[in-house]
């Protein structure tokens, strides 16, 4: 029998998504209960879902009290599910603390609005009697899962075998708060089981108690594992996690190919395979179109979707891009939205190069598969990448990406060679203007050689990123932790 999992997160695609947290959190439980998994996830219930059919409630998780320190707070249950999937999707519902707008908010209670689906979690197992093996938390906002599994519900032998897995998705993200807080979180009693030295200098950190607490750690790829040990890429926690390396392990993303592949994507005006690639030809005169750009450039179409934040290198591409732009018969489409800074530079891009910059920002989700598919280049030089999946749907759909060599960006994409015919990306090393250059040079010089470019583009779009087979390791890891 495989193990029964309760899988926590903040975000689920397609109801709740500001990044790749939320296409991993569906597709991970979608691909395990595919396995045979009883896997049972729950989100928060934002004001903004849009649901495929009404919610229905659970009968005996409705109006649950769950205290807070001072506050006390009433969820209640509801289920849906997955589009097209019998998966079914908890549904926590809080009206106070989630019935808002926005997935992350700046009202200085987000401390208990996670604490809140954490608790509310636990408290809807109990009362469907389903007793999980495994409780799967990801990134912070459910990292205090372990602690209250040990504290507040030791008591309850309904989770007497049950064991804690913590994925970390970027440790950029901490979900550190005042010290204060702590009361708030029903801690106050435990405080001896927090991190002692953060209580000492005032705060408390969610995703250090996860790492203090879980059962295993898991990182979203294997060069990620390694490389938050270290101080430069460990935010601070690389000492904790140095402590803990015995049950760390890297499991990189998959990706979901029923929603990212060019053989069925809805979502793109032509489709198309390795095999015949005239759909890609569509698509980008189509995106260039639609945004305005001058058709068939000699040059390269390049594509961006991302977040806009320094972790994505964009002040790499800034350094760079304009240059590109002034001297070649190249285009630029970028999807993105975040830092203002980023924001401004790239409408300024756009108003400097009319015809040859396209700038969108907000989210676009039928935008972003048109980038993938209507673009050549997918540029991607990411200061740091726990996993990324922008660059495997890129390699999927015959768009070669530019990456640094960091994190899974390292462990997915290979530098092509133009001698062997091996490699799916053009990769460079250091995280400076030059490195970028050069790897766009590489990338440029080899546009020029179509038989070679075919050859990369037919290399990327044979890769296996399967979700069938990183679920598999997931169930491999549950399975140990007996
Ligand atoms: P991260 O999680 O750090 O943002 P990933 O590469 O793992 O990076 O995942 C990013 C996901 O978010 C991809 O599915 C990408 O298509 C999507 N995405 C990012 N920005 C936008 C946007 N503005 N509109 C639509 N999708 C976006
Ligand atoms: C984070 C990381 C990204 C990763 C995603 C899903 O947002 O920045 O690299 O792919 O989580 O695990």
């Amino acid at each position: 029998m495989p193990p029964t999992v309760a899988f926590l997160s903040a975000e689920m695609a397609p109801f709740a998504k500001t990044g790749g947290l939320g296409d991993v959190a569906a597709a991970l439980p979608r691909y395990l209960h595919r396995a045979g998994h009883d896997v049972r996830p729950f989100l928060p219930w934002y004001g903004h879902l849009e649901l495929p059919a009404a919610p229905r409630p659970v009968p005996f998780a409705r109006d649950v009290p769950v205290r807070l320190g001072r506050w006390d707070f009433r969820f209640s249950l509801f289920e849906t599910a997955l589009p097209g999937e019998d998966l079914p999707v908890f549904l926590v519902s809080c009206p106070p603390l989630f019935g808002r707008r926005e997935i992350y908010s700046a009202r200085g209670d987000e401390h208990l609005r996670f604490a809140l689906l954490t608790r509310a979690a636990v408290e809807s197992c109990q009362r469907m009697g389903f007793a999980p093996r495994i409780f799967h938390a990801n990134d912070w906002h459910t990292a205090l899962l372990p602690l209250y599994l040990r504290t507040h519900y030791s008591w309850d032998r309904l989770f007497a075998r049950t064991r804690t897995v913590l994925t970390l998705h970027n440790l950029a993200y901490q979900g550190v708060f005042p010290e204060w807080a702590v009361a708030d979180l029903d801690l106050a009693p435990h405080a001896g089981l927090l991190h002692q030295e953060d209580l000492r200098a005032g705060r408390v950190s969610f995703l250090k108690t996860g790492l203090l607490h879980a059962d295993a750690i898991t990182a979203v790829s294997g060069t990620y594992a390694r490389e938050i040990l270290t101080p430069e890429h460990g935010f601070g926690l690389d000492g904790l996690l140095r402590a803990r390396a015995g049950s760390l392990h890297g499991i990189a993303n998959g990706i979901d190919t029923e929603i990212w592949s060019p053989e069925r994507d809805a979502l793109i005006p032509a489709r198309y395979s390795a095999e015949d690639l005239s759909g890609k030809d569509l698509c980008r005169s189509h995106l260039l179109q639609s945004l305005g750009l001058l058709p068939r450039p000699k040059g390269p179409v390049l594509g961006m979707v991302t977040r806009l934040t320094a972790q994505k290198g964009i002040d790499l591409a800034a350094a760079v891009v304009p240059d590109l732009l002034a001297a070649a018969d190249v285009r630029l489409v970028v999807l993105g939205g975040g830092d203002p800074g980023h924001v401004e530079f790239f409408r300024g891009l756009q108003r400097r190069f009319p015809g040859k910059a396209a700038f969108r920002t907000g989210r676009d989700e039928g935008l972003a598969h048109r980038i993938e598919a209507g673009a050549d280049l997918f540029l991607m030089p990411s200061l740091f990448e726990p996993c990324g999946l922008n660059q495997m749907y890129s390699q999927r759909y015959g768009t070669p990406p530019v990456v640094r060599r960091t994190g899974g960006l390292a462990d997915t994409v290979t530098h092509f060679d133009r001698r062997t015919g091996e490699g799916t990306g053009f990769v460079f090393d250091h995280p400076t203007a030059a490195g970028l250059e050069w790897a766009l040079r590489e990338a440029l010089e080899c546009w020029s050689d179509r038989r070679a470019w075919r050859r990369l583009q037919a290399n990327g779009m044979a890769m296996d990123f399967s979700w069938e087979r990183q679920a598999g390791r997931y169930a491999g890891l549950y399975a140990s932790l007996s």
